[in-house]
């Protein structure tokens, strides 16, 4: 039988049974992954952490232990780095080729085992089951564009000028030595998995830090990673708190470079201390607060589909997630009636479910977030739809809430401009398409934004003036969210991003590599 990608775009019904065929049975056999004690992994050898021990359970309810692991102490993250140095010494200077070889197979392994994967992503992050199957995809394309980009380039070797006739001259990247990885719970195996890739496959070597939420889905990119061959020390896995180990990590100065992907003040935090003693590489990406702008000229329906599934896909926890609506007056109250509409068939619930397309928040915090947002849009403007948390049958002890839709409340409100990571839209009436992009602007952020409207002029406008990295027209997909790579630079402008280059887009893997010029007299 011949298995159908999942990727963003629209599956036939006979290939979609297929896919829920093999899903349903991953999820019979995921019962004897759960609740057991892993390990980290040091130097090729997986150990037992010897600092404390972290409880992993599953949003979905909370009486599943997903997974406990033990953090590691500060001696193992040294001994991780020190591996990693050691490693970098072959691992840096061989062949790309022969790198890349060993991460096409990687790449393999996300694909050969992906039901078993998503079925992981589904418990231990809430993910439905094409979100979760998507993101294994998206984990090994990941894998496959940035080896592509390596041989596109021939490993960034190319000739310079002669200008002295007898003197011969390259310009050659090449990569720095250990990187910290640090990855954030929303996209636990495809975020993790993009950055170790750009990491390694330009020759340097990682010491791996996933999300303590969703540290069982780090051990299972760690796993595809060792199964395709890597020499040991490449990539270290270590589980802990990022208050811990990230500082840790940053602290230590064999660590030649950070990529990050989470919070904006975690990440500039962390860039802080990577510019001592000297100024070392940060590739981040830190979030969004993502516009969404409908103008008179949008075909209401495309709007309202993209909406709704940017907002409210994986419960708004995406960040590139449509967190705000600019709707021109005209339009205004249609739009508003067919978004209630469409909303109120959003189905909520268990995500490892067939008709579920939104799962729980991740955790109780996030829960609260999300109630004191629909409190404080009570009070400063109006609730248009939900806001309340669900514990119906089966959700009693899940992270449950219902998708928020709120409206009038002033630009500068903590929910315009803070990004929440939760399933609430803002909805705002402007006038004109200067007022819409320049509210829209008006934010730290600059990651995604999409536009709704059936003329190119006004979308060309948009374009042009928009303060972000990834930009969409008549997305009904998702209006701000689906980038995938090598189609989509995923790169984030302002708070958003730390390099003005994208993820998933050409210029990832030389941000990994510093240039040296060798000329060699003949
Ligand atoms: N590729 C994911 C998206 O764009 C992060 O939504």
């Amino acid at each position: 039988v011949k298995v159908p990608k999942v990727t963003y775009a629209a599956i036939p019904q006979d290939q979609l049974e297929i896919l829920h065929a093999y899903y349903e049975e991953a999820q019979k056999q995921i019962p004897q992954k759960l609740g057991k004690h892993y390990p980290i992994a040091i130097n090729g050898q997986r150990v037992a952490g010897q600092g404390k021990t972290i409880e992993v359970r599953s949003p979905i309810d909370t009486d599943i232990v997903v997974a406990t692991f033990n953090e590691a102490t500060s001696d193992q993250v040294s001994q991780a780095v020190d591996a990693a140095a050691e490693a970098f010494k072959i691992w840096g200077s061989m062949n790309y080729q022969e790198r890349v070889n060993i991460l096409r197979q990687a790449a393999s392994n996300f694909r050969d085992n992906k039901f078993e994967l998503a079925a992981v992503l589904s418990v231990e992050a809430g993910k439905t089951r094409m979100e979760a199957l998507g993101e294994v995809e998206e984990a090994a394309d990941l894998i496959s564009w940035y080896c592509d980009q390596m041989e596109e380039n021939h490993g960034f070797v190319r000739e310079m000028r002669r200008i002295i006739p007898n003197e011969n001259n390259k310009s050659i990247l090449r990569p720095y030595g250990v990187w910290a990885v640090i990855s954030p719970f929303n996209f636990p195996m495809a975020l993790s998995t993009g950055m170790l890739a750009g990491v390694l496959a330009s020759g340097n070597t990682a010491v791996f830090k996933p999300a303590s939420a969703t540290a069982l889905s780090g051990l299972e990119v760690y796993r595809m990673f060792e199964e395709a061959g890597l020499p040991s020390g490449v990539l270290n896995f270590v589980v802990g708190s990022g208050s811990t180990i990230g500082e840790q990590l940053s602290d230590n100065p064999k660590i030649s470079g950070l990529a990050f992907t989470g919070s904006k003040d975690v990440g500039l935090h962390l860039m802080r201390k990577f510019s001592y003693p000297y100024a070392r590489p940060c590739v981040a990406e830190m979030g969004g607060k993502n516009p969404t702008i409908v103008t008179s000229k949008a075909d209401l329906s495309k709007a309202v589909e993209g909406i709704v599934r940017s907002a409210f896909g994986y419960t708004g926890q995406k960040c590139s997630a449509c967190s705000r609506v600019y709707v021109f007056s005209d339009m205004y109250d249609q739009l508003v009636d067919k978004l209630l509409e469409r909303t109120a068939k959003v189905i909520v619930g268990d995500p490892r479910q067939r008709e579920v397309f939104m799962g729980p928040l991740i955790d109780e915090r996030a829960v609260n977030k999300y109630l004191s947002a629909v409190e404080e849009a009570s009070a400063d403007g109006k609730v248009l739809f939900g806001g309340h948390r669900i514990q119906g049958i089966g959700m009693e002890r899940g992270h449950f809430v219902e998708p928020c839709i709120v409206a009038d409340l002033p630009q500068n409100h903590r929910i315009i401009k803070e990004e929440l990571f939760v399933p609430l839209i803002a909805l705002v009436k402007v006038d004109t398409l200067e007022e819409a992009v320049n509210l829209a602007n008006d934010t730290e952020y600059g990651l995604c934004a999409g536009i709704f409207s059936e003329d190119r002029a006004e979308i060309d406008y948009f374009f042009n003036h928009i303060e972000a990295g990834v930009v969409y027209a008549n997305r009904s997909g998702g209006a701000t969210t689906g980038a995938w790579p090598g189609s989509q630079s995923f790169v984030g402008w302002k708070a958003s991003g730390s390099t003005g280059k994208g993820a998933l887009g050409p210029y990832y893997v030389q941000q990994f590599m510093r240039e040296q010029s060798r000329t060699v007299v003949e």
